[in-house]
């Protein structure tokens, strides 16, 4: 990678840099434990990798912990407060944002606009109110054009601000979905499956920006399977199978865990293709 930005080695972190603790955190549906006394942590301006077989439970831990699930047992703490069973626009507003499995993107709309909707997250302002607005709030909105612009010249997506986001490639627009979680101020960033469909060149893209973001002092917490990503992004990776943590440790561990090398490859049924792409 021709960033200098490296993995940071985690070993000397300690508790006060912490951002994000699941404590035991689980979800049951039906019979069904989807997720099973999970615990770990993020800290402040670390990238933490969350892998596992496909139906492992990992977009159920974002649900649980972006507040679209509430545990059935377990606590999620952020930034010194306890937020298991707060509402998402609370949680949101706390200073956790995500982009989700598949593009969620005002398609008709220009990439300046799609990312002022994330603006709009962190002001007092309700959409309307720009319907009726007052001086004051122009010059809001004229400040908000403005960050979105650095925002987007800092993410190489400047060029293409007045663009129709319908009509650009499909690892542009999940740079422009990262630039409309970003320009909400998040202190943690949820990726589920940012490299999802991106081609080498658009995933190595992409490895980058996150190091920048998380230059920028934001943890980001990832869900991927392209192993390009995992492994040079992340800190600390945490891998979990039927619901529960199974390995957690650096790149490197992680990748000579036999249980891990036991969850992607030692299934007979066929459901883990994609798991082991
Ligand atoms: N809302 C739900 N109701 C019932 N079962 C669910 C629900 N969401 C997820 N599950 C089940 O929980 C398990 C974990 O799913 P999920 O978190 O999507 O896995 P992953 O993201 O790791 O592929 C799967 O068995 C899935 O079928
Ligand atoms: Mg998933």
């Amino acid at each position: 990678m021709s960033n200098s930005s490296q993995p940071r080695d985690t070993a000397g972190s300690t508790a006060s840099r912490e951002l994000l603790r699941l404590d035991g955190v689980g979800i049951r549906f039906g019979g069904l434990k989807a997720v099973d006394s999970l615990s770990f942590a993020v800290d402040a301006a670390q990238v933490v990798g969350l892998i596992g077989p496909n139906g492992a439970g990992k977009t159920t831990a974002f649900n649980l912990i972006t507040g679209v699930y509430r545990p059935t047992e377990g606590h999620v703490r952020f930034a010194g407060q306890d937020i298991t069973g707060w509402a998402p626009h609370r949680i949101a507003r706390a200073g956790i944002f995500r982009t989700f499995q598949t593009i969620r993107l005002f398609q008709g709309q220009s990439v300046l606009n799609n990312v002022l909707a994330g603006m709009h997250l962190r002001t007092r302002q309700q959409w309307w109110q720009g319907l009726l607005a007052t001086p004051a709030q122009r010059r809001e909105e004229g400040e908000l054009r403005r960050t979105v612009l650095q925002l987007l010249e800092k993410l190489r997506l400047d060029k293409l601000a007045h663009e129709d986001v319908a009509s650009l490639p499909y690892g542009v627009q999940r740079r422009v979905e990262l630039a409309r979680a970003l320009v909400a101020g998040p202190r943690l960033l949820i990726l589920d499956e940012p490299a999802a469909g991106l081609n080498d060149q658009e995933s190595t893209e992409l490895n980058r920006t996150i190091l920048e973001v998380r230059d920028q002092g934001i943890s980001v917490l990832l869900v991927e399977h392209d192993m390009n990503v995992v492994m040079n992004v992340t800190d600390h990776i945490v891998c979990i199978n039927f619901g529960r943590k199974i390995a957690e440790g650096t790149p490197e561990h992680i990748r000579n865990h036999p249980d891990v090398i036991e969850a992607y490859l030692g299934k007979d049924d066929d459901d883990d293709e994609e798991a082991a792409a």
